[in-house]
């Protein structure tokens, strides 16, 4: 096992699956909401750690959106990204693709360029200073209205420069795909990607919504795929990358043991599965945290974790050049492993 553990520090990787604001760690809440006059409904570290016992999705959406709301000036956004992406660093990952919730902002009167300027600049500097690259991926609230997504991706268009692609987040029971289908089709047209939550707690049939109505280039969770085989045959055929997040389905209770997780049988039914975080500061663990307990319980081998590894770069936005040129390190560091 501690050799596992070796190869997943040595690994090259790329995270797909990562929320800005769910990198917001307690004691960075406690700074920004001194630092701003906010009031946060904990006393102390320990009350926030009490706090994260989360019975499904919900109920961890509900702190969430709390948490959020120390972040107001472009330096807190900057503090924000620049903490995750030291985090990233310290555990060999070599590209990003993160997400982030403009609404969550937009809708507390913070403005969308103060957002993108802290988030820009600390991308910006993780490149310079340790050649660490990134995408972004802007997300609609899928409990809002389409016509607030529509509204959102107006408010994007000074910045589509940076923006690769949008996704679909928040409380997905009741919310389906379809809800969204106009203005993710809108999206396309200004010629971004999309991705979609789908199966985190959905039904399959919401999975089939992000697919045929969305037009998703990657599936975000996809869990509850599993339950339909005809999907996961298509899913499979089509190779499409799905951005699993073991600590995050323990948390949520998708899983109420983490050695009874499905990536290995993902992996065996021939998906095109990746590891990632979700949400770290509130599920218990950056990526290599997340690999290391999942390869743990359910007895990943060192050709699966390296398998995951290679998946991340190739279900990734990045050029074809690029993720040749990671997929080169990944076999550098196997060899001499
Ligand atoms: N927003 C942040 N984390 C999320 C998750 N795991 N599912 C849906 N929306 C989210
Ligand atoms: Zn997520």
């Amino acid at each position: 096992m501690t050799d596992i553990n070796a190869l997943i520090d040595r690994l090259p990787k790329a995270e797909l699956h990562l929320h800005l604001e769910g990198s917001l760690e307690p004691e960075l809440m406690f700074e920004l909401a001194n630092r701003n006059g906010i009031e946060i409904p904990f006393k102390s570290l320990d009350d926030v750690r009490a706090a994260y016992e989360f019975a499904n999705l919900q109920e961890f959406l509900d702190i969430y959106y709390v948490g959020m709301n120390v972040l107001i000036t472009e330096q807190d956004f900057f503090d924000l990204t620049w903490a995750y992406l030291e985090r990233a660093h310290a555990d060999t990952v070599r590209h990003v693709e993160v997400f982030f919730d403009p609404q969550g902002h937009t809708d507390r009167g913070v403005a969308l360029e103060t957002v993108m300027a802290g988030i820009c600049r600390a991308l910006d500097k993780a490149e310079a200073d340790w050649g660490l690259t990134s995408k972004l991926i802007l997300c609609f609230l899928r409990h809002l209205s389409e016509e607030a997504a529509f509204e959102t991706l107006e408010q994007a268009r000074p910045y589509l420069e940076r923006i690769e692609a949008v996704g679909l987040d928040s409380s997905e029971l009741g919310h389906p795909p379809s809800k969204f289908e106009r203005v993710f089709a809108a999206a396309a047209k200004l010629g971004l990607k999309r991705v979609a939550h789908a199966g985190e707690e959905g039904p399959p049939a919401y999975v089939y919504e992000a697919l045929d109505l969305l037009k998703i280039d990657r599936l975000d969770h996809g869990n509850r795929a599993l339950e339909d085989l005809a999907l996961v045959e298509r899913l499979a055929g089509e190779g499409m990358t799905f951005t699993v997040c073991p600590l995050s389905n323990l948390k949520l209770c998708g899983v109420s043991d983490l050695r009874e997780h499905p990536l290995k049988r993902m992996l065996e039914l021939g998906l095109k599965v990746t590891v990632n975080s979700d949400d770290p500061a509130y599920f218990g663990g950056y990526v290599n945290e997340n690999f290391k307990q999942t390869a743990h319980a359910v007895g990943l081998s060192q050709a699966e974790v390296i398998e995951l590894a290679r998946n991340s770069f190739t279900g990734s936005f990045l050029s074809a050049q690029d993720i040749r040129k990671h997929l080169t390190e990944i076999e550098a560091v196997t060899q001499t492993a």
